[in-house]
């Protein structure tokens, strides 16, 4: 295989297929969902999510507002449900509205949490740092939605019960297939 290195980044969607979630924020009335590709956690103890926003976003200003945000896990079976809240904006039309999204109530955080969700995060809003064309936004987690049946006992996804959405790049999404789960134990494979 031959190997090309270049110093010409572009876009540099290498690193995917990434889990794609939906963040939602809310603020003076108005409440947004919008797909996000870019985001990790961050820390366990406080327990700490970041995503990557960009200001461009509706969405940034109403996380800005409120200070307070949601991460909505769902799954792949409503990616479509991914492209429509990621490929509209919030400044024109009620997505909630308009792509028939149910919500359910949050416990803490005054961001709507997604129905079609198997897990969400209530999160506030403790950090807010430009790095290049994006926002770095820093949430601490104050509430874990679960559905319950969509986890093994040792809190893992439960492959057999849900499909996560993962996108790959250039508007193609997939799931995990579940024939290709190993488990290695990294004390046992860390002595090998
Ligand atoms: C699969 C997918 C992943 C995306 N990931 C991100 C992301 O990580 N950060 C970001 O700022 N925008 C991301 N977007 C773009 C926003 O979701 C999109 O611009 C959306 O329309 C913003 O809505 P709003 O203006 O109502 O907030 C992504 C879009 C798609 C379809």
């Amino acid at each position: 295989m031959t190997r090309v290195i270049s110093e010409d980044v572009g876009r540099f969607s290498q690193h995917y297929p990434k889990l794609v979630m939906l963040v939602t924020a809310q603020a003076k009335g108005k409440g947004n969902a919008m797909a996000v590709a870019w985001h990790t956690s961050i820390s366990f103890k406080p327990p700490l999510y970041g995503v990557s926003v960009s200001p461009k976003r509706f969405t940034y200003q109403l996380i800005v507002d409120g200070k307070e945000f949601g991460i909505n896990f769902s799954p792949f079976e409503a990616a479509e449900l991914i492209a429509s809240v990621g490929g509209s904006c919030s400044q024109e039309i009620d997505k909630f509205q308009r792509f028939n999204i149910a919500t359910s109530k949050p416990v803490k955080a005054a961001v709507p949490i997604l129905e079609a969700a198997y897990a969400a995060y209530e999160c506030k809003l403790v950090d807010d740092r430009g790095y290049g064309d994006h926002r770095w936004l820093v949430g601490e987690i104050v509430a874990v939605h679960l559905r319950e049946e969509t986890f093994t006992a040792n809190a893992i996804v439960a492959l057999d019960k849900v499909n996560p959405s993962l996108y790959l790049g250039d508007e193609h999404y997939l799931t995990a297939a579940k024939n290709t789960i190993r488990r290695l134990d990294r004390e046992v494979y860390g002595k090998r």
